[in-house]
């Protein structure tokens, strides 16, 4: 099916179905047991070698000389993979292709530049210590400040300007009677997901299988075709299980293209897991960020221009930029708007998507700009974005779907006793304690991918559904198990949810948030169609027939789906696509993020207090998952604010901090009291789910409402992210 036309009634719309429940995870249990295997812990075939990557030292330059007789010589090596022995691959930005070991050159620090592969890991990274590599260093350009004046306007990307423009937003911004002018900056990021990158290697002739972490396993499998140069049919990417991913597993990473060779070149299956310490070098990274946020209004507060230019940066190679101005295109009205992107080329580690890209930093931004402008209009913030709520998409110009921003905004006002904030800074004390509240909106797109399905019913009454779609830890087997169940009137146990697998149906994989609007779309098509089959085998009307407690019903008679389906089960193919709904209507999830925080008095830390996200995101598919997701994306939020940052050393061009200990993601010491809610919503133009992306609503705003909140507890606006305690102590009252 296709998304050309909105859903009207349909199954899902039952007022007591299993869809929307608190479900347990189905995979809980196999995980708090171990049982549930991630890639390095597979088995495949013979006892897989075991290969330590050995990464570039300096920041852009040479590989002047390699000298390997030590680490060959040493206990146990089988195979040690440079550029001097490895064969021509495909090449292309890293979303298509991710060749290893291609020459001489280092473009960054941290790029691999061997594989040592020996019997046992130990022994590999032993020898790795012993591999001589000299270089020859060339300057390279590190600061994004410095490389400003050299920054171009980048290539769209997907369907995304760089630029738009409606209206003439520099005279109406000059001619203004209110207006604010502010620069934020955010700090480079990495995406810190538990599991480090991992892959399991195996050839059988020429068939090449790769148990690997990846979020994406149809077009990475498209990837790795093209890196090796071998059609896709002969490669299998196999991942039921992935500790997170936040991005940085969206593409092929050098450990499946790595694995992969040495597995070929040895004849026998390799296994290469990258260092926590390697991850953050090797593979990819949020961009740092500079953002103008130019806002005018009228006397009322009502804007009339609005602007936002955003610089980011990426190595020479790569065409992607930071699009942290989106949600500046459709968030507020105002007849007068103006967004840039620009991309400055930095020989740094490749800067792509990372946890909501775009608007996770670009709300970091734009809802502290609106915080600014609230205040100088001396208006509450949460009145001044009613104020400026559009009637239609204003650069668009197309109706929204579903928008809810505004009762989300003034739900989230009344439970967290808003009406108690002072607008004055620094008016509330507890103790030693500046006590402050913050606001802002939420917002993030909620794209449909085409993906497909197939359900199989079997004559034991097992329907057992089969999608190359992920789980990632954000609970896909769940939700799509309850959408089964709810559908063919069975009982989620007898539902055998299996993903994780390219020979599966092509899938939309775990991104974007459209994960689960996308593969659980091609679910509910197949399920419909085989629905369609158990009617006709059951000579009932397809739409009279209920389906429930296993049996199909269709008015006095009923029949066991079983005993339906013959001697080989009935199998129905399902598939969505997008269509022209998405252009005919502005589709995004909305929220409201509130925060109170004390800051002390005499260190300046802050200290999160309570926070709240209510949200609108269409059908939710399970209330347990989706709060879930919605609470990591508000701790990631509170990363953003308050934490996480790569700590660039502009001479090198390397991140300091490489481990979790020093790059910081909040814990549970840092979030004393969280809570997200949704309220209700159904939006028909999206998907026959009537959902909306939840995946990474939660981190959008949720960072800039920690820093209204902060503002608001001591009076001192830090706009370079992350607001550490060492950015506020200069700014609060000297105490006596
Ligand atoms: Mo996401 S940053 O598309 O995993």
């Amino acid at each position: 099916m296709d998304m050309t036309a909105p859903v009207g009634t349909n199954v899902l719309d039952a007022p007591h179905g299993i869809v929307g429940q608190p479900m347990d995870r189905v995979d809980g249990p196999l995980k708090v047991t171990g049982a549930a295997k991630y890639a390095y812990e597979m088995r495949d075939g013979a006892k897989a070698a075991y290969g330590y990557v050995v990464i570039a030292p300096i920041g852009k330059g040479r590989i002047t000389a390699i000298d390997d007789s030590a680490a060959r010589a040493a206990p146990g090596v089988l195979l040690i993979l440079t550029h001097q022995n490895a064969p021509t691959q495909g090449t292309g930005d890293h979303q298509h292709a991710a060749p290893q070991l291609t020459g001489p050159e280092i473009t960054h620090y941290g790029q691999p530049v061997a594989l040592v592969v020996a019997e046992q890991f130990e022994q590999a990274r032993a020898a790795a210590y012993l591999l001589k590599i000299d270089t020859a260093t060339e300057p390279g350009a590190y600061d994004l400040a410095a490389a400003a004046a050299t920054a171009k306007t980048p290539q769209p990307m997907q369907k995304m300007a760089a630029d738009t423009s409606v209206g003439d937003f520099s005279h109406a911004f000059a001619s203004a009677p209110v207006s604010i002018d502010v620069t934020y900056t955010t700090p480079a990021q990495t995406h810190a997901m538990m599991e480090p990158h991992a892959t399991l290697a195996r050839w059988d002739g020429t068939h090449l299988t790769l148990h690997t972490a990846n979020q994406f396993l149809t077009q990475s499998r498209t990837a790795v075709a093209k890196t090796l140069q071998i059609p896709e049919a002969n490669i299998r990417l196999i991942s039921p299980f992935i500790g997170g991913g936040f991005g940085g597993k969206l593409w092929v990473a050098a450990d499946a293209i790595l694995a992969a060779l040495a597995a070929r070149a040895l004849s026998r299956p390799v296994k290469v897991a990258l260092t926590r310490q390697q991850m953050f070098h090797v593979t990819t990274r949020r961009s740092d960020t500079i953002q103008r946020v130019r806002i005018a209004t009228d006397a009322d507060g009502h804007i009339t221009a609005i602007g936002h230019d955003v610089l980011s940066d990426n190595l020479p190679s790569e065409p992607g930029f930071e699009n942290s101005a989106t949600q500046t295109r459709t968030l507020y009205a105002g007849a007068n708007r103006e967004t840039r992107h620009r991309l400055a080329a930095l020989d740094l580690p490749v800067a792509s998507s990372m946890r909501a890209p775009g608007e996770a930093s670009g709300m970091l931004a734009l809802e502290c700009a609106m915080d600014e402008l609230a205040e100088k209009l001396g208006m509450d913030p949460i009145e001044l974005r009613v104020r400026n709520e559009p009637a239609r998409d204003p650069e668009q110009d197309i109706p929204y779907s579903a928008r809810h921003l505004i009762p989300c905004l003034r739900e989230g006002a009344a439970r967290f006793g808003w009406h108690r904030r002072k607008p004055q800074p620094g008016a509330v004390r507890d103790g030693s304690w500046l006590i402050g509240m913050g606001v802002a909106a939420a917002t993030r797109a909620t794209p449909l991918m085409p993906s497909k399905c197939t359900i199989t019913l079997t004559p034991d009454g097992i329907a057992i559904v089969r999608m190359a779609m992920t789980d990632i830890g954000t609970g896909s087997y769940t939700v799509f198990t309850q959408i089964a169940a709810e559908m063919l009137g069975m009982a989620p146990g007898n539902i055998r949810m299996q993903l994780g697998d390219s020979n599966f149906p092509d899938a939309a994989g775990s991104g974007g948030s459209f994960g689960a609007a996308s593969a659980g779309s091609a679910l509910f098509d197949a399920c419909m169609k085989l629905r369609a089959q158990l009617a006709e085998k059951a000579g009932m009307p397809p739409d009279q027939a209920v389906f429930a407690d296993a049996t199909i019903r269709a008015g006095n008679r009923s029949e066991p789906l079983a005993t339906l389906v013959g001697a080989n089960g009935l199998e129905a193919a399902g598939s969505i696509e997008p269509g022209d709904l998405a252009t005919k209507f502005s589709q995004q999830s909305y929220g409201a993020h509130f925060v109170e925080v004390g800051v002390d008095s005499d260190t300046g830390e802050v200290r999160i207090r309570r926070m709240l996200g209510v949200f609108t995101a269409g059908r939710i598919l399970n209330a347990k998952t989706a709060r879930s997701q919605a609470i990591g994306g508000m701790v990631f939020g509170v990363g953003a604010a308050l934490e996480e940052a790569l700590q660039l050393d502009t001479r090198i061009g390397y991140f300091v901090n490489r481990d979790l200990a020093e790059y910081h993601v909040p814990v549970h010491a840092d979030i004393p009291e969280i809570d997200a809610i949704f309220l209700p919503e159904l939006d028909p133009t999206t998907n026959p789910l009537k959902s909306k992306g939840i995946g990474e609503l939660g981190i959008c705003g949720a960072g800039a409402a920690v820093a209204n909140a902060v503002y608001n507890a001591c009076g001192v606006r830090v706009r370079d992210y992350p607001l550490t305690l060492d950015k506020i102590l200069p700014g609060l009252p000297v105490q006596n």
